[in-house]
Formats: C-alpha cells, sequence, structure tokens
C-alpha cells in the first residue's frame, strides 16, 4: 500500500516535471516577444513559480519541510543529478545549543545531515528556463566518526564561475549559508565540488531555483563617475548582504523569492541617529511600473529608519551602515525606498551617498513615484577601486532647502558581489572549465531549439560517472555538445586502442562500412555540397541529397569536425551501422574520410521523414492502414535492435524525425547517433548513461533514473503511435497547457472515452473500431509509467500486426475504401471468415506472443 502511494507521488511529479517543460517552452514564446497582455496595476505579481526548482537536503534519508512550505528531496531522491556514486553521508540528530548562523532557524534541518565527496563530482541540473538563478549553498560541519569537516578545504564552482575557492567552515559553531544569482543560458547546470589535494568537501543543502527575469536588470548607475552602468547581466553575483531596515528578520517564509533579510541593528553606523518606522505592509502600493512585490516584499518597505530628530529645522546628520566587504570585487548595491514617513507629498528630499561620494543627489520620492507609501529601488555599482577600509559605506541625509523639514530614510538595503574578469567570486583562479562556445548562441540555440516546437535534440542531461573510472573525461567537458556521449561505455564496447578517438583511425579499424568514398565524388553528388542539396540539419552537420553519375541516389551525412558531439555521434553510427543491417533501418552505403571529413552515405530515403506525412506539411494524407504498415515496420526495425543484433542496441530517439520513408513508402528507423549497446550481461537490466532524446518522447523512467532499457525505446514508440494517430507533435507549447504534451493529453482523453475527439480528422471516419482499440491499447501500455509495465517491442509489434487484420476485416466487411489498392504490401490478405477466425483466436489482448510471425526474413546478419 505503501509504496503505491509513493509510486503513485513519483508518477505525479513527473506529470508535474512534463507539465512543467511544457510551461517553460510557453514562457519562451512569451519571452520571444508573443506578448502576453497584462492587465493594469492590479497585476503586479505577488508570487513567483520557478521554472526550475531544485532543493536538495545533501545526505539525508528523507526529504524535508521547511516551515516557508518549500521540501527539500532527500539525498537518494536526488542521487540522479549526481555525477559520482561516492556514498559519503554524515547526519546528526541535532546542532550544538551555541551554533550561529545568519540563516534562519527554519533552514537548520538542512544542517543536520552532509554529503562527503572526497574526489571532484558535481550536480547536474536540467535548466528548463534559462536566465538567473539562485544558488544557495548550506555548509556545516557536522561530526562524523572518520571525517572531520571542519578540515575539509574545497572549492564550488559552476560551468562559468568559481563560487568558492579554498573553502573550509573551520568553526563548528557556525553554520555558512551562500547564496548566488547566477545567469544561466544553457541546458543544464553543473555545480561541481573540487576538493584541494589529500582533503575532501561537504555540502548540506543546495538549491537551484529559477529567478523572475527582471529581478536583476542589465542597467545599473555607476557611483562614480556618475554614469550609466550596463552590462551586469554579464556578472554573476553573491549576495553579501541584504538588509531589511528599521525592520525584523524577513525569513524564507515571508519573502516571494525564498530571500532571507536581515535585520540592520548590527550595521547601522549611528544607530543613536535613527529611529525605525513600521507601517502596515497592507497599504503599500506597488507601482504600475518599477517596483514590484518580487523585487522586495511589503514587509521590506513597510519598515524603515527615519532621522531621530525628523522635522527638527536644523537638524543635519547623515543615517549610516556599515558593512565590512572584501576589497577585490565591485559591488551591486540596491536600495529601497519607500515614503512611510511624510504626512502629505513633496515634503522628503535627501541625498544618498555610498562611500562618502554622492550617489543620488536630492532623491524625490514623490516625483519618482507619484504617492506616498510606494516602493522604489535603485541599483549602483560601485567600482573595487573606491573601497577603502574593506567596507562599503551608505549614507542618507537630509538636503538642505527651506521649504521641507529634513529628513532622510532608506527602508532595505542590499550588496552584492559581482565576479570578477577570471569569473570568480572568490579569488583570482578562473573556473578551469570555461565554455567555449558563446554562451549567447547556446541560449539562442536553446530558445529556437524550443519553441519552434520542434524540439528537436534538447538533450537533457544529467551524466553519470563511474568513481574515479573517468574523471577526465569530465574535464573535457566544456561545450553543449559535450554533453553528449560522454561515451564511457561507448568507449568500451568499441575494441578500442584509439584513445584520441580520431575518424580515421576509427574508420580504418571497422570493418562492413562499405565503400570508401573520394572527396571528389562525393563533391560531384553534391555539387560542392550546395546548400540547395541539404535535405536535413543535426547535431553532427548537414545532410545532403547526393546523385553519382549512375543516378542512384544518396543521403550524405557531412559531420561537422569541430563538433565533439559529431564525433562521438559518427562513431557510434558506424559502430552501429556496420554490425546492423535490416530492411526496417536505413543503411549505411559507405564513408568518406579524405582531408579531416567525417562523411557518411546512406541509402536515401525518398519520401523523407514519416512526421512530413503526418502534419504539418502539404504532402497527401497518409491512409490509416499505410499508417499502420509504416508503424510496423519501424516496430520492427526496434523489435531487431533490441533482439537481433548480438548485443541488444537501445536506439535512444525513437521519433517521427527519424523514421524514414524509401520510394515506397517502406518505414526505416534511422539515426543512431545516440544509440547504446544494451546491458552485455543477464543480471545487468539496464545501462546507466546520460538522458538524451527529445522533449517529447523521453522516458520518465529513464529520466528520473538515469537507467536505460528497451523500455525507454518502447516508451518514445507509444509517443509515435499517437504522433500518428492524432496527427500533431509530441509537444505543441502552442496549445493549451494541458493539451501541450500529446503522451499526457491522448491518455487523458483516451481514460475519458473522448480519444475520438483527437483523433486525426481526415481519418478518424476510416479506421475501424476494433483496430483502433488494439492500436490504442499497444500505444497506451507503451507509455505505462514504468518500463516493467510496458510490452517489449515483439509485443507492441504482435498487437500492430492484430491491428492491421482488424483494419482489413472491418474495410472487407463493410465498403472497401480505396486504401486497400496497397493491400498487396499486406502478407495478411485473405478471405473474410479467415480473417475473423484469426480475430477470434487472437482476441486475447492481454496475451504476450513471441510469434514466429515476426521472425525476420529480411535479416542478413552483420
Ligand atoms: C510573515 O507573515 C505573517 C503572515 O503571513 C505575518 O503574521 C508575520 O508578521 C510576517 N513576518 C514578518 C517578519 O513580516
Ligand atoms: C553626509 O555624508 C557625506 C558623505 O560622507 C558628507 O559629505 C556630508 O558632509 C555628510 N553630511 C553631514 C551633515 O555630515
Amino acid at each position: 500500500m505503501g509504496r503505491q502511494a509513493m509510486n503513485l507521488g513519483k508518477a505525479r511529479a513527473d506529470t508535474r516535471l512534463i507539465l512543467h517543460l511544457a510551461g517553460l517552452v510557453l514562457l519562451l514564446f512569451a519571452s520571444m516577444g508573443v506578448n502576453v497582455v497584462t492587465a493594469g496595476p492590479k497585476s503586479v505579481p505577488t508570487e513567483f513559480t520557478p521554472a526550475d526548482n531544485y532543493l536538495i537536503n545533501c545526505g539525508s534519508s528523507s526529504s524535508t519541510w521547511l516551515d516557508d512550505g518549500r521540501t527539500f528531496k532527500s539525498d537518494p531522491q536526488s542521487a540522479s543529478y549526481l555525477s559520482t556514486e561516492e556514498d559519503i553521508l554524515a547526519t546528526v540528530n541535532s546542532l550544538p545549543n551555541n551554533v550561529v548562523s545568519s540563516s534562519p532557524s527554519s533552514s537548520f534541518p538542512l544542517y543536520l545531515s552532509a554529503r562527503i565527496f572526497e574526489h571532484e563530482s558535481m550536480y547536474r541540473f536540467l535548466v528548463f528556463s534559462p536566465g538567473r538563478h539562485w544558488v544557495r549553498l548550506y555548509f556545516y560541519p557536522i561530526a562524523h566518526p572518520s571525517y572531520n569537516l571542519t578540515s575539509a578545504t574545497f572549492s564550488v564552482s559552476t560551468d562559468s564561475t568559481v563560487l568558492l575557492h579554498g573553502f573550509s567552515v573551520k568553526d563548528s559553531t557556525r553554520m555558512v549559508f551562500k547564496e548566488y544569482l547566477i545567469n544561466v543560458s544553457s541546458n543544464a547546470f553543473t555545480l561541481k565540488f573540487s576538493p584541494i589535494k589529500n582533503s575532501f568537501a561537504f555540502i548540506n543543502g543546495i538549491e537551484f531555483v529559477s529567478a523572475p527575469d527582471n529581478l536583476i536588470s542589465d542597467l545599473a548607475t555607476s557611483v562614480y563617475p556618475v554614469a550609466d552602468f550596463s552590462g551586469l547581466t554579464k556578472f554573476a553575483l553573491e549576495t553579501s548582504y541584504r538588509i531589511n531596515v528599521g525592520g525584523p528578520f524577513v525569513t524564507p517564509r515571508n519573502d516571494t523569492l525564498w530571500r532571507t533579510w536581515q535585520p540592520d541593528n548590527q550595521f547601522n553606523a549611528f544607530p543613536q541617529g535613527a529611529r525605525a518606522v513600521s507601517v502596515d505592509p497592507a497599504i503599500i502600493e506597488y507601482p504600475d511600473d518599477g517596483a514590484t512585490p518580487l523585487i522586495a516584499p511589503p514587509w521590506i518597505y513597510a519598515t524603515a529608519d527615519q532621522m531621530v530628530d525628523s522635522g527638527v529645522a536644523d537638524s543635519n546628520f547623515n543615517l549610516t551602515w556599515q558593512m565590512s566587504v572584501d576589497p577585490s570585487f565591485s559591488y551591486l548595491i540596491r536600495l529601497h525606498f519607500c515614503d512611510i514617513v511624510s504626512k502629505v507629498m513633496n515634503e522628503l528630499y535627501f541625498n544618498v551617498y555610498v562611500n562618502g561620494m554622492i550617489a543620488v543627489s536630492s532623491l524625490d520620492l514623490s516625483t519618482l513615484v507619484s504617492d506616498l507609501a510606494v516602493p522604489y529601488y535603485k541599483d549602483l555599482v560601485l567600482n573595487a577601486s573606491f573601497i577603502t577600509n574593506n567596507s562599503i559605506v551608505v549614507q542618507v541625509g537630509p538636503t538642505l532647502n527651506q521649504q521641507s523639514s529634513p529628513n532622510a530614510i532608506l527602508n532595505g538595503l542590499e550588496i552584492m558581489k559581482l565576479s570578477n574578469l577570471a569569473g570568480s567570486l572568490d579569488g583570482l583562479f578562473s573556473s578551469n572549465a570555461a565554455p567555449s562556445m558563446g554562451s549567447n548562441k547556446l541560449k539562442i540555440a536553446a530558445v529556437i531549439g524550443l519553441a519552434t516546437g520542434i524540439v528537436a535534440l534538447v538533450l537533457l542531461v544529467i551524466s553519470f560517472i563511474r568513481r574515479q573510472k573517468k574523471p577526465k573525461g569530465w574535464k573535457r567537458q566544456k561545450t553543449f555538445a559535450s554533453w553528449l556521449p560522454l561515451n564511457s561505455s561507448f568507449c568500451s564496447f568499441l575494441s578500442s586502442k584509439t584513445k584520441t578517438t580520431n575518424f580515421s583511425s576509427f574508420v580504418s579499424a571497422g570493418v562492413g562500412l562499405g565503400r570508401q568514398f573520394t572527396l571528389n565524388e562525393i563533391k560531384d553528388a553534391t555539387k560542392n555540397f550546395d546548400e540547395k542539396a541539404v535535405i536535413g540539419v543535426g547535431g553532427f552537420g548537414k545532410v545532403y541529397l547526393g546523385e553519382l553519375a549512375d543516378g542512384t541516389k544518396l543521403a550524405i551525412k557531412r559531420g561537422n569536425p569541430s563538433s565533439s558531439q559529431g564525433i562521438n555521434e559518427f562513431q557510434t553510427e558506424i559502430e552501429m551501422l556496420s554490425k546492423l543491417r535490416h530492411r526496417h533501418l536505413v543503411s549505411l552505403i559507405g564513408y568518406c574520410d579524405e582531408q579531416s571529413e567525417m562523411i557518411l552515405v546512406y541509402e536515401y530515403m525518398a519520401n523523407g521523414p514519416l512526421r512530413d506525412h503526418i502534419y504539418g506539411s502539404n504532402l497527401p494524407t497518409l491512409s490509416w492502414r499505410q499508417r499502420l504498415e509504416i508503424c510496423i515496420g519501424a516496430a520492427r526495425g526496434l523489435h531487431y535492435l533490441h533482439t537481433g543484433a548480438a548485443q541488444g542496441i537501445i536506439h535512444r530517439d525513437v521519433k517521427t524525425t527519424n523514421i524514414l520513408l524509401d520510394d515506397n513508402f517502406v518505414a526505416k528507423v534511422s539515426d543512431f547517433g545516440l544509440s547504446k549497446a544494451g546491458p552485455s550481461s543477464l543480471e545487468q537490466t539496464h545501462v546507466s548513461t546520460a538522458v538524451k532524446g527529445s522533449f517529447g518522447y523521453l522516458d520518465p523512467e529513464y529520466f528520473r533514473r538515469q537507467q536505460l532499457t528497451e523500455k525507454s525505446d518502447v516508451y518514445s514508440f507509444g509517443v509515435v503511435l499517437f504522433e500518428v494517430l492524432c496527427a500533431r507533435p509530441a509537444l505543441d507549447p502552442a496549445l493549451p497547457r494541458e493539451q501541450v504534451n500529446l503522451a499526457e493529453w491522448a491518455m487523458q482523453q483516451n481514460r475519458k472515452g473522448f480519444l475520438e475527439k483527437i483523433i486525426d480528422p481526415l481519418i478518424v471516419d476510416t479506421i475501424g473500431s476494433e483496430s483502433l482499440r488494439k492500436y490504442v491499447e499497444a500505444a497506451e501500455k507503451c507509455l505505462s509509467e514504468y518500463g516493467v509495465d510496458r510490452p517489449s517491442m515483439g509485443d507492441v509489434l504482435w498487437n500492430l500486426e492484430f491491428s492491421l487484420q482488424l483494419q482489413d476485416a472491418s474495410s472487407i466487411i463493410h465498403d472497401p475504401p480505396e486504401e486497400n489498392n496497397r493491400k498487396h504490401n499486406s502478407n495478411l490478405g485473405g478471405t473474410s471468415s479467415e480473417v475473423q477466425l484469426l480475430i477470434d483466436m487472437n482476441d486475447d489482448s492481454g496475451v504476450v506472443v513471441a510469434s514466429p510471425m515476426f521472425v525476420d526474413e529480411n535479416l542478413e546478419g552483420r
């Protein structure tokens, strides 16, 4: 029972993930300028739902609920984010009484456990929505029988930024909380823990959470010289101070973005001159433009410090706050103001000084926000060269003018460290894995990739490396491309002495690669790689249509040698294809490896991808029967991959664009770039691997566990089946939220008995109801939450064949529609009575049959 409940919970979590993804796609659309109309002032956002929201209580065996409403996942639940299998955990029941922290007590449960890393290790998080993300780290050196955590010294970095360098928590009475705002432009985020030599690293809790887009704008004002400052986006930020001036602690529970605001007591350099004021937070009225509750919640604006003798005509001094900082960095200073002290407008004018320099002269809130109790904030950048005495001093003092009574206020103050030129927030060492590919490019690629709805090859990667086995491989990962098969298992299944895997050496070692083409032949065939001959583009490079002198048409895949993804995929593909020959797999004809080119030559599939025949182009509609035959062909190809080769092979990227049709509409599975050899021994029932594939087709269990089985292909194939039935993409962000993900939507509609409403209207009337039932049953089983519940490809094939028989039976019984003109392709003709007999005998939907019917006559060996 309990277990079932747990499984249900998991299922829901996955659903959420998928919805999440869908939401994100919409979000991307919105950010691309498809304007989401927002109403007037009442639409000020007060709540924020982060697109990415990873909360981990490291080392803990159970999830942890904080009083701010958030649940931090237990360590086992989060293991999939981790690159290492090192399992050194530490837990204690309580913290010492004398322990101190600047973070609120509600977060204390996170400090009760820790994960220890003896080797460089990383967490990898999928990024659904690029942009600023909070990274919050919790450290406390709890007691462990064999590790003294106070002696741990390590660095923490992201792909682009060093967060902590040579960091340690030597004082066992200190809980350390670190908060960063990192701009993430790629589709995955890495948090790397690197122990210094002979030491180890530890971490108690991690948050990796999206921040609102407009939280930190690109623009600020430089303190000196006073000027616009642009380019903030380029910096990583670390929160040094976040202060609720004149007010109490505001904890994550009361903050829209789970931030913590400290009271200002310890920073107030002239406390006797300041008087705290507060109003009911309910009267705070956010402006139409500018501050929002996400910038700071009303609690911050509802309290302030003002001058103790405000309004006394001759009072003239500055309210002063002093914060110590590292003088080798520049800082972003955000000042929060809200006039909660004046009775009427135009009474309050004051100057703002930073480190003795006037930063804002005669600040006039009445003009800036046109009402009392309306929040306003100002971002200043202070260059490191103006930091003296290791501190930042913020002052506000009255502007001397006769009309108004002197006063000055400050409501909130945030100080954030800006990353330096080395991309570091701690010292001058840069993160050794600086991305070599422009991050903007990545972002654009991501946006296009998702938003076009093709959603091709947005690769989800949370990779595993086996402990100690391949740490070097990880160092090599620098680009988006290199998240792709890191290849530990690929390399091992290559007969490989090839350490620097070079295409030629690989090819020369290969067997059965068919004909070797010269570069000139290829150039002639493609008219020197004419752009007009391009019939496809992928991670590896472009695919050209080529024609040999004798008229033979070829598909020529030209690798982009600069892409490591390309090299890997090419090698995989060669390896796979050289082993495989099957009527329903696209076959390799030859290759060319002259002049560092990586070119593979395939049979040309005249009718292109299946998808184009189902929707999105103006090609003639395929009948239900044709669709069934195509699905059967593809299923045969996959069935052969899973069972036919010496080792089962998992395709990993089954989708309608990877099922190609030849001139007779025979379906062939293509693109083995992501394929993996299946488990080699019987005890091993899965392959641990990076999650790859295409959004919308991805097996939720694979995603969750990174354990690849044939059943992941079965899941994707289930999506294909619905795609073929409903004639719409696996993910369509343009649709209402619940419809975005086809697999979910179709299953839901089917459960409600509305499936017919979403079937391709062009063929819905031609589908026999029994044929449909069998087909949907198969598709539905493919999409089972857990791999063990999914049928094998053989079973799917059986069901599809059966569905085809049922279709034929119904079209014989009824008026045969014109689609029967393709019936000669079916090996199951027969008179109506024969067919009827077959149906009666086989109408046992639950039975799983490894029928000899599927022994492939086309098997040509390898
Ligand atoms: C936090 O919010 C609760 C109500 O949600 C309120 O009663 C409490 O005063 C708030 N705390 C602070 C510090 O503002
Ligand atoms: C307020 O501070 C500024 C900058 O430190 C200083 O120039 C100014 O004289 C101060 N005003 C008073 C009245 O002390």
